[in-house]
């Protein structure tokens, strides 16, 4: 039996939701006619992220186990595994022998990815090869091991593919273990506009293992810190503490734990990371509500990434902008000089950019107008409190933001100087 507020006639001429007290008492009725029905359901969206060393090792199954319903260790077992081109290249032979070990019917779909190729013709030609080789769609799970683009692709390919068809995600960067791997967000750019088209869908199962990141280069771990420094920034100042003091081991050691120092910060680092990001996000999965303070370094950023591509990575552009809002907040007496400091030279550590040229009043009025249209109106701009706290404002002026960008050309400047 359905509740009645599950499914609901409406009877000819009644609003929605309006006079449920004369509603019909059963779904076919002569006295009223039935024109209208409002069917109201819940679907209860459960994933994991698990860390998981090594998920190559042959003695690992965690792989095989996802999504699987129980189905991985019988006879016939099939995967259909999506490759990140680099990822190919450095760890396909590891990638291979491990399916091979366990007796895998499996095909590799090898993909080079990169922003330049995020698109529905790629989301296309994974489903081409998916339709080849056929899968299963309730016990074969859908693999996919790459940075951030290819995740978000092949999300979108399984959130379309027969409806939705499981996935499991293997991030192979900084980006995609603290960031892309963790929300329930898929797309690709289209029509010039990033992410234009894209569905929530998380991956039943996210493996984090972060010895991939020893061979990824170090300008795109200083990217990944920059997502962690945004977390660090807005809600967690012992994250913050940690990067200022061990920032510089934890991009020389890429994570691997080369040091005990290092192995101990790395750990803390993505794990504090991870964590914070999973508590905004959890509660607000849908992004119904949009003051989000994950949205830190979100404000300009997507303006000034886009103009400078391909100078800046996205993590670099955040940084940019979290390096504005920082001198900005300060001048509203919410930040000390003395953190502001701090903060900076903590970008600096991380190698990470605090200015870009592109930083002008035209563009950056550009960029809060198109902020404020994806913020429905208002400007819903995040900004820090001290270290390790936000709030939101909405009087942000043009002159305020000029002298902000003013204050942190002059304290480039200084610094180049000195
Ligand atoms: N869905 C989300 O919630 C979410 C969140 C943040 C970012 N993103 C998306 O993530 C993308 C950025 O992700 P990214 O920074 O991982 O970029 P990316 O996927 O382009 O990877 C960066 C580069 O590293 C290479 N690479 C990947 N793994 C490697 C490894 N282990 N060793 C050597 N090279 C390797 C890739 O081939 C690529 O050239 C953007 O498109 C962004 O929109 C999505």
């Amino acid at each position: 039996m359905l509740p009645s507020d599950v499914l609901r006639p409406q009877a000819a001429g009644s609003q929605a939701g309006a006079g449920a007290s004369q509603e019909p008492s059963g779904l076919y009725t002569f006295s009223q006619q039935v024109d209208s029905w409002v069917v109201r359901t819940a679907k209860p969206v459960s994933y994991e992220i698990r860390f998981t060393d090594d998920v190559l090792n042959p003695a690992r199954t965690d792989l095989l186990e996802a999504g699987a319903n129980g189905v991985s260790t019988r006879a016939g077992v099939r995967r259909f595994v999506v490759v990140d081109a680099n990822v190919d290249l450095l760890h396909g032979d590891r990638i291979r022998a491990y399916f091979d070990h366990h007796g895998v019917d499996h095909h590799m779909c090898v993909v080079p990815a990169d922003e330049s190729v995020k698109s529905f013709d790629t989301a296309a030609r994974i489903v081409e090869e998916i339709d080849s080789f056929g899968i299963a769609r309730r016990h074969e799970p859908v693999i996919v091991i790459g940075g951030g683009v290819l995740m978000d692709i092949v999300g979108l390919v399984s959130s379309l593919y027969r409806r939705g068809t499981p996935f499991v995600r293997v991030p192979t960067t900084l980006i995609g273990l603290v960031d892309a791997g963790v929300g329930a967000k898929t797309g690709v750019n289209f029509n010039g506009h990033k992410n234009r088209l894209g569905t929530y869908f998380p991956a039943d199962l996210t493996l984090l293992d972060r010895c991939f990141l020893n061979t990824l280069d170090r300008r795109h771990i200083s990217n990944g810190l920059a997502e962690i420094l945004k977390i660090a920034l807005i809600k967690d100042e012992g994250l913050f503490q940690i990067l200022e003091r061990h920032g510089a081991l934890l991009l020389e050691e890429k994570f691997q734990g080369l040091s005990s120092t290092g192995e101990l910060a790395g750990a803390e680092t993505l794990r504090r990371a991870i964590h914070g990001m999973l508590e905004e996000l959890q509660p607000n999965l849908w992004e119904a509500k949009l003051e989000r303070v994950v949205d830190y370094g979100h404000t300009f950023s997507p303006t000034v990434e886009m103009r400078a591509l391909p100078e800046l990575l996205h993590g670099e552009a955040v940084c940019v902008d979290m390096a504005l809002t920082t001198v900005l907040a300060q001048h509203r007496g919410m930040v000390s000089e003395t953190d502001r400091g701090r903060v900076l030279a903590t970008m600096r550590a991380l190698e990470l950019p605090s200015w870009n040229d592109l930083l002008t009043g035209e563009i950056l009025a550009d960029a809060l107008q198109d902020t404020v249209r994806h913020r429905d109106g208002q400007q819903r701009l995040p900004l820090p409190v001290g270290i390790g706290r936000a709030t939101f404002v909405n009087d942000v002026t043009a002159q305020e933001l000029a002298d902000a960008v003013a204050d942190l050309r002059s304290l480039q400047h200084e610094r180049a100087g000195r």
